[in-house]
């Protein structure tokens, strides 16, 4: 068995008159993210988990938020083409853990939707990925709701049984 193993930070503004989304799952919520693409934090978080297991850089370097091809870009397409690519063909997801960190909304009603999704974009089952939101009692710009981060990590496995 060969796994390689990753991390991803992401963090976006929260202001008004954005759609939030999160795992590529639309929030009802009064505030959004900000940001050159669709702004899901969670999605940019995941991506970079598995570009850094696979040593293949970050999802800035993949897609610049300078380049007008990505403006309001769907983070879902950006994972997928990242999942598609010759640097993530050998790999199958182990597993993936992700925390949400916000003040609002309730991450946790809405798991069952992101796993789903994620799991599609990924190619993989819901049950090889988590999910979890956490607040940080209102401290920092995340308490403050001035802005929504997200962690991830992931194992990327790249022995044939798992495929
Ligand atoms: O109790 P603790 O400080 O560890 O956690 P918390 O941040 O107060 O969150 C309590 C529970 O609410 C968590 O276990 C999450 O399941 C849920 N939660 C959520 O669904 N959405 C958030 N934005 C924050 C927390
Ligand atoms: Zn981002």
């Amino acid at each position: 068995m060969d796994i390689k193993i990753g991390i991803g930070f992401d963090a976006h503004k929260l202001v008004e008159n954005r759609k939030l989304l999160l795992c590529g799952v639309e929030f009802d919520c009064p505030l959004g993210l900000l940001g050159h693409s669709d702004a899901d934090v969670a999605l940019h978080a995941v991506t970079d988990a598995i570009l850094g297991a696979a040593g293949a850089g970050d999802i800035g370097q993949w897609f610049p938020d300078n380049d007008p091809a990505f403006k309001d870009a769907d983070s879902g397409k950006l994972l997928q083409s990242v999942m598609a690519s010759e640097e993530l063909a050998p790999y199958t997801i182990g597993n993936l853990d992700l925390v949400i960190i916000c003040q609002q909304p309730k991450i946790l009603p809405m798991v069952p939707a992101m796993k789903e999704n994620l799991a599609k974009l990924l190619k993989t089952t819901p049950d090889r990925i988590s999910i979890k939101g956490k607040t940080t009692e209102g401290l920092g710009f995340t308490g403050k709701k001035e802005g929504i981060a997200a962690q991830a990590a992931v194992i990327l496995c790249l022995c044939r049984d798992c495929r």
